[in-house]
């Protein structure tokens, strides 16, 4: 193992182990950085393994399809996880929760990260965690209870908050919310108050979002990092739900056109670069990549807007040097959209992630994309 794969030794991981945080029966990727096929692995069979990936810095997986019985061969999806551990101890240290404080966290899973919590804010603070899931809220109330922690657990839609211990000093989720930052957190936070939550849209998933409240509430915010949180339950849907039958985009009339270059295949591929801008000005944008769909660089790109049912297809053979045909259907072309956006981004001295931000005020409902500065707004997520 190399060292890399050890916990952290911050005081966040000193004041709490993970190890009563984890339950007997977990998962965890093939390879410790990105291998995407999950190995189960059972403290009573294999009590080792076990305890060597809980005390390695890597996420383990505590639930996958959502708690289901697993049938042979199903594909496992993580349904929730205690997160890679130098990644949520970065958070903790952003949200930077003093004594005393009020916290309300989105994402309880088997309650690791709230028992942080609940020691740094103290006896004169309170720590409120939400999770959706009634199975694994009822897994972090025990491992709570059972280390003695006087964070409560609160089984519902943390997209909601929770208003009855409101308001709180720190928000902090532990799964991903697309594109707004709910109304409830902006409620339900005190005036200077930080939220610190994974953030993404369909076209850009994974970055961080750290906002601050002014006086009168309105929360300003910027975006950093690379990662790959699990999206908020409540927002899955509308992820997943847009896709048409294949057979209904086979028969829909489309247009198609000829392109040549991978600048535009690159942008769309590779998101260190204007993904993230190109989704600050393209709205409504999902995008699903096939990897080596059609052979090895040889990618199926497919871009998505579920509301006008508009639709852009191709295949991305990035070595051919051939052009390529773009598909494009409804009342949008997405494709053309996409490449107008990544000319402004060449023409703007390729802005990255680190000069855009988001500004939400809960007195006129407003939140808004911008870029340096909340003046210079991008796009308007709500009026
Ligand atoms: C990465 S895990 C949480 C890790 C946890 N904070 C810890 O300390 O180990 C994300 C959790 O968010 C939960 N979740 C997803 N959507 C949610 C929602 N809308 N409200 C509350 N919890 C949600 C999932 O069920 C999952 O348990």
């Amino acid at each position: 193992m190399s060292s890399r794969r050890y916990l952290p030794t911050d005081p966040w991981t000193s004041e709490v182990p993970r190890e009563p945080f984890i339950p007997d029966r977990i998962w965890v990727y093939s390879e410790p950085n990105g291998g995407r096929d999950l190995i189960e692995i059972n403290r009573v069979t294999d009590p080792e393994r076990w305890s060597a990936e809980v005390a390695a810095n890597v996420p383990i997986i505590t639930q996958v399809n959502m708690g289901k019985p697993i049938e042979p061969g199903e594909t496992l999806v993580p349904t929730s996880s205690c997160s890679m551990p130098s990644l949520v101890t970065d958070m903790l240290d952003a949200l930077g929760p003093q004594p005393g404080d009020g916290i309300l966290e989105i994402g309880a899973g088997t309650g690791w990260n709230a028992a942080r919590l609940a020691v740094r804010v103290g006896g004169g603070g309170h720590v409120v965690t939400v999770e959706v899931d009634p199975e694994l809220a009822e897994t972090a109330l025990k491992n709570l209870a059972e280390f003695g922690s006087t964070a409560c657990v609160v089984t519902a839609d943390g997209l909601q908050g929770c208003a009855e211990d409101a308001p709180y000093e720190r928000i902090i989720a532990t799964c991903a919310i697309r594109e707004r930052i709910p109304v409830a957190w902006l409620d339900q936070l005190s005036p200077g108050g930080r939220i610190i939550a994974p953030w993404g849209t369909e076209f850009f998933t994974g970055c961080m979002l750290t906002a601050d409240a002014d006086d009168e509430g309105c929360v300003t915010g910027r975006f950093s990092g690379d990662l790959a949180f699990m999206r908020a339950r409540s927002q899955l849907h509308a992820f997943y739900d847009y896709e048409p039958a294949v057979e209904v985009k086979r028969s829909a009339p489309w247009e198609t056109t000829s392109h040549t270059g991978t600048e535009t295949l690159d942008a769309v591929l590779d998101p260190s670069r204007a993904r993230f801008a190109i989704s600050t000005r393209v709205p409504d944008l999902g995008l699903t990549i096939a990897w080596d769909l059609f052979g090895d660089r040889h990618h199926s790109i497919e871009l998505d807007d579920w509301a006008t049912k508009s639709w852009a297809q191709l295949a991305a053979h990035m070595d051919s040097g051939e052009p390529y045909e773009v598909r494009q259907h409804g009342p949008r072309r997405l494709w053309d959209e996409i490449e107008a956006a990544l000319t402004w981004w060449q023409d703007h001295d390729q802005p990255g992630m680190d000069r855009f931000g988001i500004t939400a005020c809960p007195s006129d409902g407003r939140q808004w994309l911008w870029l340096d500065d909340p003046d210079h707004s991008m796009r308007v997520l709500v009026h």
